[in-house]
């Protein structure tokens, strides 16, 4: 079964919250999940897993430094992430603060490697955001990440 890996870093739980609603959008459509901090995820996960969704609080407009120490990292593996699915969310303080920056730049990286993102037309862009805790609409947007990376993940593999 393929598998979703959602690698986030959270130090007040808001992008923590929006993992599970990732989370629970990629189980809802049938496909394993590994959830993890960034600080245990490992260039192992990276190559096992056949999507890579990206998770980070907004610092400063861009991800935080964990999450980019870990992107550094995976220069290692460079060229052998290439074809896989991947996204990304973020939780930010404040309307306006530079969360979809932080977004985009994690999308960056993963299309860096050859990292499929499929964007959408109609909710966020660019990957979920979230202003603080996720409420009712965030989750749903979280969740609708999630579906959509396994359902092209789904899609790939049909046609392969
Ligand atoms: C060092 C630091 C920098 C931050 N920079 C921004 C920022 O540029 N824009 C913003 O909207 N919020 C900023 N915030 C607020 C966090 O993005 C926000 O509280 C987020 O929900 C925290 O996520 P977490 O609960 O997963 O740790 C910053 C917080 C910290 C600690």
């Amino acid at each position: 079964m393929p598998t979703v890996l959602i690698v986030y870093h959270s130090k007040s739980r808001n992008t923590e919250e929006m993992a599970k609603a990732v989370e629970e959008g990629v189980k809802s459509e049938g496909l394993k999940t590994i959830r993890k901090m960034v600080n245990r995820a490992t260039l192992k996960d990276l190559l096992e897993a056949d999507g890579i969704i990206l998770g980070s609080p907004t610092y400063y407009g861009n991800m935080a430094a964990e999450m980019k120490a870990f992107l550094d990292k995976s220069c290692q593996v460079h060229g052998k992430l290439e074809g896989k699915v991947g996204a990304a969310f973020s939780s930010c303080g404040g309307l306006g603060g530079g969360v979809e920056t932080t977004v985009l730049a994690m999308v960056k990286a993963l299309l860096i490697h050859g990292v499929i993102v499929q964007g959408d037309p109609w909710g966020s862009h660019y990957g979920a955001v979230s202003v603080g805790k996720p409420n009712a609409s965030a989750r749903k947007e979280c969740k609708k990440l999630g579906e959509k990376v396994a359902r092209l993940i789904k899609r790939l593999e049909r046609v392969s």
